[in-house]
């Protein structure tokens, strides 16, 4: 039996190649789409393993390219001639193939024949982690994360952001927190656009490169760049995860150490899960988990906190996400956890999560409030208070992961 091709080009040269395939005995065209929707529809429908399609079609973005991958197809785009940066474009958006228009039926044939070669290539690598640019160099990334309750993800991050920075290491800190962004605030920045849902909608175009980022992402201080987030929570749909995966390998050629604020939940939207285009409020938190070569899981230090953490950690181990992972124990004091607080959440964590080592981070509340009040990092506003000494701390053992410059 063929091999089902679905044919999204526009112009000239579809009835070309819809006859180029027709003279090849392995393929035969399924369905000539007007649109991204219809291609989408028809490759959801198991009708095609190779989609043809046109360079200027609306709506053909990462996520498009995304969803016919994970349909099971190839994707083959024949470029425009007179608008040449969508080559570019769709390369980066993740095309299996670029190819210019053919003028003629025989270079319609050479077309779908090199389409056809590509199904007997091996299974292609999902592009997870594919980036729109080669990375120059390779940064490495952290998600900061922890469950519900306000542990102090964003505290944690802003200061490591900012302890990172002043230790030669270049940083960026993203807010990728889709339950209520608040970075921008906490570090006193005039928050105009989220700098996040423009890089991720010039990721999902495929124009996100370094240059564009570093547009995005302004200097707050010496070595500190910030990607601010979404403050209103119903903006969380503009974060796909297609996107922000593109984001993150970007990063990684911006600056040596990414640092990512991200929201609690982890769950996915099951009931939706029938619809692979369909968004997820916590993709971001989950793209941005699945890149990180450190996850820092940080837990309140009281009792409840300590419980949200076991079953955080839990759940981060179901989703496989239990690779490299250093956990913090935030606002620890004897108040709350009895006269030897340290010891005390190290050995509830080791029995119920068997967590070898916790870090932890002092309650200092007056420290804490002036940061907040000043819209300034610890190290500004109280450089010698408790909750600082540990974050610079911590923030010196993540810089280990990149060479200074
Ligand atoms: N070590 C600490 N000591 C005292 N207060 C803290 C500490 N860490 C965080 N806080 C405070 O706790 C509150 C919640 O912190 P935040 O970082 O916004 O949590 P999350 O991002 O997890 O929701 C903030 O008011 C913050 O100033
Ligand atoms: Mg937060």
């Amino acid at each position: 039996m063929p091999v089902g091709v679905l044919c999204a080009v526009q112009g000239a040269a579809e009835a070309a190649l819809v006859q180029a395939v027709e003279g090849d005995g392995r393929l035969a065209v399924t369905r000539r789409c007007a649109d991204v929707v219809e291609l989408l529809a028809a490759a959801e429908a198991g009708l095609g393993r190779l989609a043809l399609v046109s360079a200027e079609l609306d709506g053909l973005d990462r996520d498009a390219v995304a969803a016919l991958h994970h349909a099971g197809l190839r994707v083959v785009c024949v470029a425009d001639q007179d608008r040449p940066w969508l080559t570019d474009r769709l390369a980066a958006c993740g095309a299996d193939l670029v190819v210019p228009p053919p003028g003629d039926p025989g270079a319609a044939r050479d077309v779908v024949g090199r389409a056809g070669a590509l199904l007997d290539a091996p299974d292609r690598v999902p592009d997870r982690v594919t980036g729109p640019v080669a990375p120059a160099r390779r940064g490495r990334l952290v998600a900061v994360w922890g469950p519900t309750g306000a542990p102090g993800r964003t505290t944690l991050a802003v200061n490591l952001a900012a302890e990172i920075a002043a230790l030669g290491r270049s940083s960026l800190l993203v807010d990728a927190d889709t339950y209520g962004g608040a970075v921008a605030q906490v570090i006193g920045l005039l928050d105009e656009a989220p700098g996040i849902a423009a890089a991720a909608r010039a990721a999902a175009a495929g124009t996100l490169d370094v240059a564009a980022l570093a547009r995005l992402a302004p200097v707050a201080s010496q070595g500190l760049r910030v990607l601010t987030g979404i403050a209103r929570a119903d903006r969380w749909p503009e974060l796909p995860a297609t996107a922000l995966d593109a984001l993150w390998a970007v990063a990684r050629s911006l600056v040596d150490l990414t640092v990512v604020d991200t929201g609690f939940g982890l769950e996915r939207d099951e009931v939706l899960s029938y619809d692979t285009r369909a968004p997820q409020r916590n993709a971001a938190t989950l793209s941005a988990l699945a890149a990180a070569d450190v996850v820092v899981a940080v837990g309140a230090g009281d009792p409840v906190g300590v419980a949200r953490l076991v079953r955080g950690l839990a759940d981060l181990a179901d989703l496989g996400l239990e690779g490299a992972r250093l956990v913090v124990v935030n606002r620890l004091r004897a108040a709350a956890t009895g006269p030897d607080p340290h010891r005390a959440v190290a050995d509830a964590l080791a029995r119920y999560a068997g967590i070898g080592e916790v870090l932890v981070v002092p309650d200092d509340r007056a420290a804490c409030d002036a940061a907040l009040l000043a819209g300034r990092t610890l190290r500004e506003c109280a450089p010698g208070g408790p909750a600082r000494k540990a974050i610079a701390a911590l923030a010196a053992r993540l810089a280990t992961l990149v060479p200074a410059r």
